[in-house]
């Protein structure tokens, strides 16, 4: 396949200060690409609830067929090959390894993944293994699901058997993925699964997801090989007050505090953020967070995978419930989600890290673009502002590594068009594009972008 003409590269002095050997690489999650819901043993997890209960999804979407990535890997993997990616981060799917969570292992769903790792290795496409994006088990749920301190220790259980299965082939691990996510989207606001909305009780969720992540990280040191390592996907934002009005600024405080600092302080500085007391009453509850767990959680990953996708701008509003604080959308042009398009701040949360927390390995492990694609007469997609988006993000990073920031990968989310969660189909991230009713992939001009400029940087390195 050839390069559409008008498609650009990243600029040199960029390329050149990336390590040579940076990783190229895209992102899916199980729940969002594979399909194959109720296959080879497969028990149901909340988001099949969560989907197929009328009203939570646009369009009343599901995953049960998704990008039919669970049949289709092999062709899948190829066309990463042939586009030049070097890694591929994906998601295990907690329900196919343990259908209910826990007890019982279900053989073929490791077997699956030990299928799709050999494949990826055969292609040179390195594996990077996400362990829990957002499909708990439904079982688990049932028993109070990350309310559930037992639901911590479940989790290790299912790391522990992944890891046994395929530490010695997959070198990069992520425990989590934005577990701000689950808890501001599936525990405080009610719009993903289990769709709650309980701030005051998230707390305790987020708890459990840090001690799960703590736990896991403990059995994995036990278990991988030295050249493995370990970490955790944040979804980070900047976060500014709209104005220096006081109220503003405690404003914009406390939502950096939701979205950031209840997870990178206790994971890189070992304490819950103090001024999130009245936010997450819970986490400074000793029933609930326990004497040794922050010991547990902070003990250390290898490296922290970011997720950037835009930086919010704070006002303070008292009429708002429980954060009394509204998001003004930043100037500039709009994706189809509805989401501001802001890819120079991916620069700022990277050399946050290294500036306010410590040094330490990153990798960016998801940014992304949703664009109203869809294919020309022609047969082309054309997606420039997708590609204008993702070229500002190489640039991010590359700015970041030069003034000394440790980034060592890009995994563009996403690999596949895929269920955008609630917002379903409708919603477009893909580097190639799905038609559903075919499954046929068909490359779209960001997809043409990226190979050239692994093979621009390759040429560099
Ligand atoms: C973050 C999540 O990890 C992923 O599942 C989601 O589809 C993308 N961002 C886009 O919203």
């Amino acid at each position: 396949m050839t390069a559409p003409e008008h498609s650009n590269s990243v600029g040199p002095d960029a390329l050149a200060v990336l390590p040579a050997d940076f990783r190229w690489g895209s992102a899916t999650a199980a729940y969002q690409v594979e399909g194959a819901a109720r296959e080879d043993g497969r028990g149901p997890s909340i988001w099949d609830t969560f989907s197929h209960t009328p009203g939570r999804t646009f369009n009343g979407d599901t995953g049960d067929v998704a990008a039919d990535h669970y049949h289709r890997y092999p062709q899948d993997v190829r066309l990463m090959a042939e586009f030049g990616l070097n890694a591929y981060r994906f998601s295990i799917s907690w329900p196919r390894i343990f259908p209910q969570g826990r007890g019982t292992v279900n053989q073929a769903g490791l077997d699956h993944y030990d299928r799709v790792v050999d494949t990826l290795l055969e292609q040179g496409i390195e594996p990077m293994v996400t362990l829990f994006h957002w499909d708990l088990p439904q079982a688990l749920e049932d028993e109070g699901g990350w309310f559930n301190r037992d639901t911590a220790h479940h989790f290790a259980d299912y790391a522990q058997v992944v890891l046994e299965r395929l530490a010695d082939r997959v070198p990069l691990w992520l425990t989590h993925n934005e577990p701000w996510t689950v808890i501001g989207q599936g525990y405080s606001r009610g719009l993903h699964a289990p769709g709650y909305r309980d701030y005051h009780k998230a707390g305790t969720a987020i708890h459990h997801m840090l001690l799960g992540h703590g736990e896991a990280v403990q059995r994995f040191r036990a278990l991988a090989p030295d050249s493995a390592q370990v970490g955790i996907t944040l979804s980070m934002a900047m976060v500014r007050p709209w104005s220096d009005a006081p109220a503003d600024v405690a404003a914009a405080r406390l939502l950096d505090g939701e979205q950031n600092r209840v997870y990178l302080d206790p994971l890189l500085r070992g304490a819950y953020p103090e001024d999130l007391d009245q936010l997450f009453p819970t986490l400074f509850d000793p029933s609930v967070v326990r004497a040794a767990d922050l010991d547990v959680i902070g003990a250390g990953i290898d490296f922290l995978g970011v997720n950037y996708y835009l930086n919010h701008i704070v006002k303070a509003d008292p009429t708002v419930p429980v954060l009394g604080a509204r998001l003004i959308d930043p100037p500039g042009p709009m994706m189809s989600a509805g989401i501001a398009a802001v890819p120079a701040g991916l620069h700022d949360c990277l050399t946050r890290v290294h500036r306010e927390y410590r040094e330490l390995p990153l990798y960016v492990t998801e940014v992304g673009a949703s664009v109203h694609d869809y294919v020309d007469p022609d047969g082309r997609v054309k997606d420039q502002t997708r590609i204008d988006y993702l070229r500002t993000c190489v640039e991010s990073i590359a700015r970041a590594v030069d003034e000394g920031v440790d980034v060592r990968g890009l995994y563009v989310w996403s690999l596949l068009d895929n269920l955008e969660w609630d917002l379903g189909y409708a919603i477009r991230f893909g580097l190639f594009y799905v038609d559903y009713r075919t499954q046929q992939r068909v490359p779209k001009d960001s997809a043409y972008w990226y190979r050239r400029v692994i093979e621009d940087h390759t040429q560099r390195a």
